[in-house]
């Protein structure tokens, strides 16, 4: 029986996504898991005040809700980053050229579409190279990506940053742009921004790109809605935090008994996000031998997001020798898209 050719052209597109795909793992996967076995929430837990690592966030239902945040009406930072990502996609591949992209913590990979599109339409290589600790997230995309872009090539390294970055190899288009969007810089605190910055730095060459995608200061209530929004779903994404504590560490958390708190602090120019404990009681998470108690109203520290002012961000990035070549940002100017270029240090 001969094979038709609907299934005949598909198989052969099915074999060049093969060739065009390059997936490194740099962990076990039950290490990119759980790199620390816990002792990290150990360590958040037993501390005052109490505080657990944000990346606790992301289990599949976690991710799933993290999802619908960024489509809810309050939460304006996925759509305006995206609405300037649209509107100056074409002048960064201008600017950068040829040029391969990195992404940290790619995820489905949205908006890096809109920067292929761009390098697509002036007839530029494809080629990139997604960062996440989710293998199985950046397989998917990559495939569908892959199917989308038949020039595209991906080679997909599953870790953390701080691995994948220590494990880029030199570019092999002329040039390269780190992608760093959706503001989760935020996320970081001073100390660990300054970390990043280095880690950033070690992984480029003089004359490559990073784009950073950062939140900028507004009026407190518009980003305390952003945190507290109508739905519930910031609250269910910030209590199901001690869901996936339970299933990965054997834990009773009950999460009727503690409620999301989110506010800004407009001193530290952050939105700190708390689950408080509605009542004394104790907790226990079996694997970790973790005993924890919590006083009426005392509050776990989940995850603070911090908001820029461009001008400062500009002259931190230039004292990393990222120096800034372009922004952007939208009429309300809330939020930023930076486009910086690694120069050789100045410093004597
Ligand atoms: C991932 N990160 C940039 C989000 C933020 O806005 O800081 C996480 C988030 N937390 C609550 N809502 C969204």
């Amino acid at each position: 029986m001969s094979i038709s050719k609907a299934a005949s052209s598909k198989l052969t597109s099915q074999n060049t996504i093969e060739k065009r795909l390059q997936i490194q793992r740099l962990q076990e996967p039950t290490l990119i898991v759980s790199p620390s076995a816990g002792s990290d929430v150990v360590k958040g837990l037993t501390q005052t005040p109490k505080s657990l690592p944000p990346r606790y966030f992301y289990d599949d239902h976690g991710s799933e809700l993290f999802e619908q945040i960024c489509e809810l009406s309050e939460y304006y930072v996925t759509r305006t980053e995206t609405a300037i990502l649209q509107q100056c996609a074409g002048e960064i591949a201008l600017i950068t050229d040829h040029c391969e992209l990195v992404e940290l913590g790619s995820g489905s990979s949205t908006k890096t579409r809109i920067l292929l599109d761009a390098y697509n339409e002036l007839s530029y290589p494809l080629r990139y190279l997604p960062i996440d600790v989710s293998a199985g997230m950046l397989e998917s995309s990559a495939r569908q990506l892959l199917a989308d872009y038949p020039s595209l090539q991906v080679h997909a390294l599953a870790g953390t940053y701080e691995l994948a970055l220590a494990e880029l190899k030199p570019a092999k288009l002329p040039n390269r742009m780190i992608c760093f969007i959706g503001s989760s810089l935020g996320n970081m605190n001073s100390q660990e921004c300054d970390v990043f910055f280095s880690q950033i730095t070690d992984a480029l060459e003089i004359g490559e790109y990073v784009l950073l995608g950062v939140d900028l200061q507004k009026p407190k209530h518009l980003l305390e809605a952003a945190y507290n929004d109508s739905q519930g779903v910031t609250a269910a994404f910030n209590l199901n935090m001690l869901e996936h504590l339970n299933r990965q560490f054997e834990g009773n958390f009950d999460t009727t008994q503690f409620e999301h708190w989110a506010f800004y602090n407009e001193t530290k120019n952050q939105i700190e996000m708390h689950l408080r404990s509605l009542r004394s009681q104790t907790i226990q998470l079996r694997t970790l031998n973790l005993t924890v108690h919590f006083e009426a109203g005392e509050t776990i520290l989940t995850e603070i997001s911090r908001k820029f002012d461009l001008n400062s961000i500009q002259q931190a990035l230039k004292a990393k020798s990222l120096v800034p070549q372009k922004v952007w940002t939208d009429p309300n100017q809330w939020f930023g898209l930076l486009l910086c270029q690694l120069q050789a240090s100045t410093a004597v």
